[in-house]
């Protein structure tokens, strides 16, 4: 087992690095790298460089070689004089590189992954955030196009050197070398500054590429309206890769994306593929001035660049397309992902202060928690103070790598408040309970707040924290009789009041989802259905409906009976859909069976899969019944004509496809069919595909999906992905071993993998079968992914991370199949960590 690293022991380096000069000799299987690091010395100590799988031919230091050994995965030297350079030259190996970590070769061309790293897995460094350096490169390659940071200094043929003036860590390092296409554009700055934009796609893939492009634009002008914040080099290059472990990533100048997330056409992407490629080129555009210009003193203050990137892209989302829908979508991911996560073994706090490995720390809580962490202190201080904060925070850091402790203190400083509780927020783990009790009595309402936290792994104590939250009152006619108002809540019970009201209004708590907490009050279905109508925060309206939604459920899937009212007032959800068809799908769709295993857990109980998905399908035949003719219409008025991926169509298209989800329980699928035959949009097409495997009516409509996009990789992870997560979960863990036969599932590609084994795991009562045959099939393929690929076989066990939940019987399964996996001889150290902490 690896040695833990610990946040407390953190040292500064002992040098100052001048200038990186980097020289490549691209080769598949023998790639030589020569580097001249420039180092000054600003504190005492040895010179330490990290670097793993290294061949090192030579070493040198002011030109004389040194015969340094490396002692496992470093390198030191001793008895330097105070300014040096460094010389080296390593062999290295990138078409071995499965791991897609460092220098690899993905379709034919060469590209990088540092972060977090992956630097030393191309030469000797110091890889570490707070040691930065201006770089530059020449890259000597036959390929074609030759890509790095910063600057371009000179091309020709064979070669191409890049300079990158601004000083960056090695994490930010990235070069490309490939037969690309370029799609491109151009970009003046706020003071006038031209940049060339291209988004890099393979021959042939240039149609699809102008939705990225255009939203790298859009991107541009918000950053500047938004933050005042300028793009400061002379291009913006973006390539697509097709193996690629995460999203993307924001190498300085030069940012890599999983091609998922450049490509889309009408026909081969969805609404939700083309939003999610708006957001994540906005994030990664974000980067540049919260990830590089000021980045992270260590990997423990991850949460400092992504946390606040998140932030910003969901801003910025917001603002392009529906506010309303950005936050009640993502409130539900943070529930499902982050919630879930802070629930059980691999809690730990936005801010963690001990890892083995922290690949698996890019995790909800760093990203989506960090996020939400922001949210509140905005919401606390106001929206000037944010910008007078964030301004004082781009100006004091501007170069810097930094820490949670300098991020707080730039909002002390702004706003002379004193944040040392809320700093709780960062380094605690958990979810706060907040429970809510109320009396009414001649004309004054008292509020009774108390909070709690579960313990989590090692952090046993929970003092309170400083809790927003965020309220207002609706009178029993549907009239608003307060205003939203933000009640700050320090100590761990608190009450408050309001006088002066004429009749028992009802409370709408937590407005915008104000802090990331669950709530515990008793309120009537007549209230719930109350805010349903007439709640004038979106928000608080959407959670009325679906707690309504899920209290039935939870009734239906414990044995009593529940819903009625919740299939009432769907009744207005529906004459109100034409005006919001977005936020109406929203409050249409039931909450999904993991939801509601997660809810019937944290009230103590023990979640049975197969009830729990009979209940929700039994609800859903129920609703259709109800409002059998509501549903036909709405589904012929949302149709769409010509499209286009904005959020306005994008929303009709969602309201269809929710209705199409009723109508499919009562017309055997007609409609699907049809509308998978007429279809001329992605959205439709794979909405329909799905109901159409739900009712078993798949097999022609899969059999033509798979002749018309085969050569198309992107499109057929959609097609690995939709059968076993809308099988019947009874066939579900059968269909998706069929699938992981066929020479097509080419699993070594991070996007294939996950397509068909996290279309598994998403299928609740299909991964959760009785027999276990579902943690079976996950088990055997991490197993077989991980000495090809640890990060990502590291991440995809966290699908394991709730099985405590469950009953005896299925725990015993899943605990079995963790075993199997921590027994496997030569297991990464990703996937150990994990395992362990998950069975621990
Ligand atoms: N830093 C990237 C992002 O969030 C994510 C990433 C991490 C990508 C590690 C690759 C490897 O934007
Ligand atoms: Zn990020």
């Amino acid at each position: 087992m690896a040695a833990t690293q610990y946040l407390a022991d953190w040292q500064a380096y002992p040098f100052q690095i001048d200038q990186t000069r980097l020289t490549f000799h691209l080769d598949p299987r023998a790639t030589r790298v020569l580097s001249q690091i420039e180092f000054r010395r600003i504190a005492p100590g040895d010179l330490v460089l990290d670097g793993v799988g290294l061949t090192t031919l030579h070493l040198a230091i002011d030109g004389k070689p040194v015969t340094a050994t490396p002692e496992g995965e470093r390198l030191v030297i001793r008895d330097l004089p105070d300014a040096f350079t460094f010389q080296a030259e390593v062999q290295i190996d990138p078409q071995a590189n499965t791991a897609l970590e460092g220098l690899y070769l993905s379709g034919g061309m060469f590209c990088t992954q540092c972060e977090a790293q992956g630097f030393r897995h191309i030469t000797w460094y110091p890889d570490r955030p707070d040691v930065m350096a201006p770089f530059h490169v020449t890259i000597h390659s036959d390929m074609p196009v030759l890509l790095s940071n910063g600057n371009p200094v000179s091309q020709s043929a064979g070669m191409a050197e890049w300079h990158d003036p601004w000083p960056k860590p090695a994490y930010l390092f990235a070069l490309v070398a490939g037969d690309l296409r370029a799609v491109s554009d151009s970009f003046t700055t706020m003071s006038g500054a031209d940049v060339a934009l291209n988004v890099w796609v393979r021959p042939g893939d240039e149609p699809r590429a102008g939705y990225a492009l255009e939203s790298l634009i859009r991107s541009m002008q918000w950053d500047e309206r938004a933050y005042g914040r300028e793009y400061d080099l002379s291009v913006f290059n973006i390539v697509a890769v097709d193996d690629f472990n995460m999203g993307a990533m924001e190498n300085k100048g030069l940012n890599i994306f999983n091609s998922k997330l450049v490509l889309a056409t009408a026909e081969t992407a969805t609404d939700g593929d083309y939003e999610r490629i708006e957001g994540v080129i906005g994030h990664e555009y974000f980067h540049n001035w919260t990830g590089n210009r000021i980045t992270c003193r260590d990997w423990f203050q991850l949460c400092l660049k992504e946390g606040l990137t998140v932030f910003r892209d969901q801003q910025f989302t917001s603002d392009m397309r529906s506010a309303a829908v950005k936050r009640i979508a993502d409130v539900q991911t943070l529930r499902a992902r982050q919630f879930r996560e802070d629930a059980g073994p691999l809690a730990h706090p936005p801010r963690p202060d001990h890892y083995q490995e922290i690949n698996n720390f890019y995790t909800a809580t760093v990203y989506e928690k960090g996020a939400e962490v922001i949210g509140m202190l905005k919401r606390l201080v106001g929206d000037d103070a944010y910008r007078a904060a964030l301004d004082l925070y781009f100006s004091r850091h501007d170069g810097q790598a930094c820490t949670i402790e300098d991020w707080i203190a730039v909002f002390q400083d702004a706003t002379g408040r004193d944040l040392t509780q809320f700093k709780l927020w960062y380094t605690d783990a958990g979810t706060p309970r907040l429970t809510m009790t109320e009396t009414f009595t001649d004309g004054t309402l008292v509020l009774d707040f108390a909070q709690t936290t579960a313990p989590t792994p090692g952090q046993p104590e929970k003092p309170a924290r400083v809790i927003p939250i965020a309220l207002g009152l609706i009178g029993p006619n549907g009239d608003q009789v307060l205003d939203t108002t933000v009640l700050e809540m320090t100590d761990a019970t608190q009450s408050f009041r309001f006088d002066g009201l004429g009749a028992r209004p009802v409370v709408s708590l937590l407005r915008g989802f104000s802090a990331p907490v669950t709530v515990t009050r008793q309120m009537s279905p007549a209230d719930q259905a109350l805010l349903l109508a007439h709640d004038t925060d979106p928000f608080a309206r959407w959670q009325a409906g679906h707690d309504l939604a899920l209290d039935g459920l939870i009734a239906r899937a414990t044995g009593a009976t529940g819903g009625a009212e919740f299939i009432r007032a769907l009744a207005g959800v529906l004459d109100d859909a034409p005006a919001d068809p977005a936020f109406a799908a929203l409050c249409l769709a039931l909450p999904g069976d993991e939801e509601i295993a997660t809810t019937i857990a944290t009230r103590g109980a023990v979640p049975d899969p197969d009830a729990i998905h009979a209940a929700r399908r039994a609800m859903m035949t129920e609703i259709a019944t109800a409002y059998e003719a509501q549903f036909a219409g709405l589904y012929d008025a949302m149709a769409t004509e010509t499209y286009h991926p904005d959020a306005k169509g994008a929303g009709r298209r969602s309201l269809r496809l929710a209705c199409l989800a009723y109508l499919s329980r009562l017309d055997g699928g007609d409609r699907a069919q049809h509308l998978f035959a007429s279809a001329d949009n992605m959205t439709e097409r794979q909405g329909a595909l799905e109901q159409l495997i739900a009712t078993g009516r798949a097999a022609q409509p899969l059999a033509e999906f798979e002749a018309q996009f085969r050569d198309n990789r992107l499109v057929m992870d959609k097609w690995f992905m939709v059968q076993p997560l809308r099988a019947a979960p009874g066939d579900a863990v059968a269909r998706a071993r069929e699938l992981a036969a066929r020479p097509d599932f080419d699993w070594k590609n991070p996007n294939r993998f996950r397509a068909l084994i996290a279309g598994l795991t998403a299928n609740h009562a299909a991964f959760h079968a009785a027999d276990g045959s579902g943690y079976d099939f996950v088990a055997e393929w991490l197993m077989k992914l991980d000495p090809v690929n640890a990060q990502t076989t590291a991440r995809m066990s966290s699908a394991f991370e709730t099985f405590a939940r469950y009953d005896t019987a299925r725990q015993a399964k899943a605990r079995a199949a963790l075993q199997r996996i921590a027994d496997l001889p030569g297991l990464s150290r990703n996937t150990a960590e994990m395992v362990t902490r998950i069975l621990a």
